[in-house]
């Protein structure tokens, strides 16, 4: 008889937790640290830190070709991170993760090879949505002018929900690719991907989502959801930068051609001909990087230890007592009240420029992001130049919470 040992998982102790993530103890402007800008980048484990020093100290060679000590050890350990990745976003095999630089990179790859495929002909339509990050609106715009296609956008509603009923709408025989966001890094909208994916496949279209915002704050499956490209960037889960992921069904990566060509990707070279290696492999030309796979991989042992379900517990409550207590200040104004958010809070003052709010709380250790937030087209949708955003983490707090609210108050008097 087999005897199945439940996995014990870390307890969710937020000291502890903290303790994990050295910068938060470090004081800017003589206070501590109130780090609310997670959805920009994340901040690191010291487990990921010391798997870069490790590497970097101890494990430096190039993967992939060196048939010594070290160079077989850096590519095992590059080579296990994919396969980490894999386990992470449940994908049906290890071939389907191809390390890219980032979400930004992903989407690139893939707009740009299935440009070079028959996959596009002159007319055919490309839907993204009206909450798309640039780096999921720009390489659209590139290949739609390059092969004559036209972009069509999902409109939202305003608390920020996307229209459904107008996707539904948008989707004919033209429709060749779906690329959408899956938690909007300037809303916090969490969209329905799954139906999203469910729909698109009911015309046979291919979807891509852009995960860089979920997959920090949720566990995700790729099976399960049944997209056709996943894409995220390492440093917002926790991770190096520099490092991301595209997956992608082996059907499709099989098809496309390559994105880039150099060493590592080839089979054989000649003048007159050249080979490619399989997937992912096609997809990876040069020497990639290395210390960047192998923290992320040290980025998701790390998650691993707890349970998700912990750490989304802990985020939904700092979201809603972040929500409470920000609309509690007399003219705030949250931008993005969808009903399903993630723990990203965007908001604006009467009268109070959002760059004059976050320079004035820097000056008590809080960082927070102002601007467009990558995301224009959003911004002119609400008809704002710029929005403030609290983003947080699971390890946050609600007394820094509370330091943000305290520090809006005194931006309010010097405004008075
Ligand atoms: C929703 C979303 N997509 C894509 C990106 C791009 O990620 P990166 O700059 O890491 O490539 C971001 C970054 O903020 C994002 O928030």
């Amino acid at each position: 008889m087999i005897t199945v040992i439940p996995e014990i998982k870390r307890k969710f102790q937020l000291d502890e937790i903290r303790n994990d993530f050295p910068i938060l103890k470090r004081l800017v402007n003589g206070k501590p640290l109130v780090y609310l800008d997670n959805a920009a980048t994340s901040q690191k484990p010291q487990a990921v830190i010391d798997a870069l020093t490790q590497y970097y100290t101890f494990d430096n060679a190039n993967i992939h070709r060196g048939l010594y000590f070290l160079s077989e050890l850096a590519t095992e350990q590059y080579e296990s991170s994919r396969l980490k990745v894999k386990e992470f976003i449940n994908a049906m095999s290890v071939s389907e993760i191809v390390f890219v630089r980032g979400a930004t990179e992903a989407v690139n790859l893939v707009a740009s090879s299935l440009s070079n495929t028959r996959h596009f002909n002159e007319g055919d339509e490309v839907i993204i949505s009206n909450m798309e990050h640039h780096s999921n609106i720009v390489p659209w715009q590139f290949i739609c002018e390059k092969n004559k296609l036209s972009l069509k956008v999902i409109p939202i509603n305003d608390a920020g929900e996307l229209d459904m009923a107008a996707f539904k709408k948008m989707l004919n025989e033209k429709t060749k690719l779906v690329s959408v966001v899956h938690i909007s890094n300037s809303l916090g909208t969490v969209n329905p991907v799954k139906e999203i994916i469910e729909i698109a496949h009911s015309k046979s279209v291919p979807v891509l989502i852009d995960g860089a915002q979920a997959v920090p704050h949720y566990k995700i499956d790729v099976q399960d959801l049944d997209a056709d490209f996943y894409v995220f960037s390492g440093h917002k889960v926790f991770g190096p930068t520099g490092i991301g992921i595209l997956y992608g069904k082996t059907e499709f990566l099989e098809m496309m051609p390559p994105y880039q060509g150099g060493g590592d990707m080839i089979r054989t070279v000649s003048f007159e001909e050249t080979t490619y290696d399989d997937i992912p492999r096609k997809f990876e030309a040069g020497t990639p990087n290395i210390a960047g796979g192998i923290g992320l991989g040290a980025a998701i042992d790390y998650l691993n230890q707890f349970s998700r379900n912990d750490l989304i517990e802990h985020e939904n409550l700092l979201l809603q007592y972040g929500t409470e207590q920000l609309l509690s200040i007399d003219g705030l104004k949250i931008i993005g009240t969808a009903k399903n958010k993630a723990s990203v809070i965007s908001f604006v003052i009467e009268g109070i420029h959002p760059y004059d709010i976050g320079t004035i709380i820097d000056t008590d250790g809080i960082a927070i992001r102002t601007g467009h937030h990558c995301t224009q087209p959003i911004m002119k949708r609400f008809n704002l130049p710029a929005t403030a955003r609290a983003s947080f983490a699971f390890y946050n707090t609600v007394e820094e919470i509370d330091k943000l609210v305290d520090g809006i108050y005194k931006v309010k008097k010097m405004f008075a």
